[in-house]
């Protein structure tokens, strides 16, 4: 299965990813996470630019986000040879945050999915839809700067709209459990897990029963 987690700053990507990872090795499947942008070259050049050590115009990022990603799917030890080696990969972020950053950024959309069109489609996507307030609340309590809040919020707005702009295409997504991001971090992965088990029993049976399971593994 190749899990991808998506939402805006603050909604609890990493936090669910590492806990769903937690609860799917506790059932014995062996699980690798990672994230985007990935640590290979061109994601790390995407993050020097998204830490504003490095300037380029949004279409640069885009492209450099696309390289990245078609570098982390596709080299050795990569997301591909992870999951033929049946790993279960759970990625922080994949294609739907180029299509919604980047085009909250004035990019547009057909073109984003173009530059993105060899990366394959995820089993499932959870979209952690979490409210602008709280990812605000969340992102200043973790100690970030935020300068400029009217400025920060009103950016979280549009992407969020894009998000579910791009969410509606259906495409890059697999199958869309979205969770309500708002609740407790065992709450968010219950829902996460019910969200999964019903997507999932007709392809899976095994993972249905396991789901009704209360879920373990909260750090
Ligand atoms: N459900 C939750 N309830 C309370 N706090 C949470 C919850 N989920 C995450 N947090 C906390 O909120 C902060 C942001 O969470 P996290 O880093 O998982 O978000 P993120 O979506 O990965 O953000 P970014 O996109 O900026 O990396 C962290 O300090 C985390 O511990
Ligand atoms: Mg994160």
């Amino acid at each position: 299965m190749f899990i991808v987690l998506e939402g805006l700053d603050g909604a609890g990507t990493t936090t669910q990813t590492r806990l769903l990872s937690a609860h799917l090795r506790q059932w014995g499947f062996e699980t690798w996470t990672t994230r985007e942008p990935s640590a290979g070259p061109f994601g790390k050049a995407a993050r020097s630019v998204i830490e504003g050590d490095e300037t380029l115009p949004p279409a640069g990022l885009a492209l450099g986000f696309a390289a990245d990603r078609i570098h982390h799917m596709f080299k050795p030890d990569g997301i591909e040879e992870m999951l033929a080696r049946g790993v279960w990969v759970i990625t922080d972020r994949y294609v739907l945050s180029s299509l919604a950053y980047q085009s909250a950024q004035g990019l547009d959309l057909n073109w984003l999915i173009e530059i993105n069109r060899a990366a394959p489609t995820p089993d499932v996507t959870v979209f952690l839809d979490t409210s602008v307030r709280v990812c605000l609340e969340r992102i200043q309590a973790r100690g970030e700067n935020l300068e400029d809040k009217f400025h920060q919020r009103t950016a979280l707005l549009n992407t969020r709209r894009q998000y579910l702009h791009a969410l509606s295409s259906g495409l890059f997504v697999g199958k869309l459990v979205t969770a309500d991001g708002n609740g407790s971090k065992a709450d968010v992965l219950q829902q996460i897990l019910r969200g999964m088990a019903e997507e999932l029993q007709t392809d899976l049976g095994v993972f249905g029963g396991m789901l009704s399971q209360p879920p373990r593994g909260l750090g």
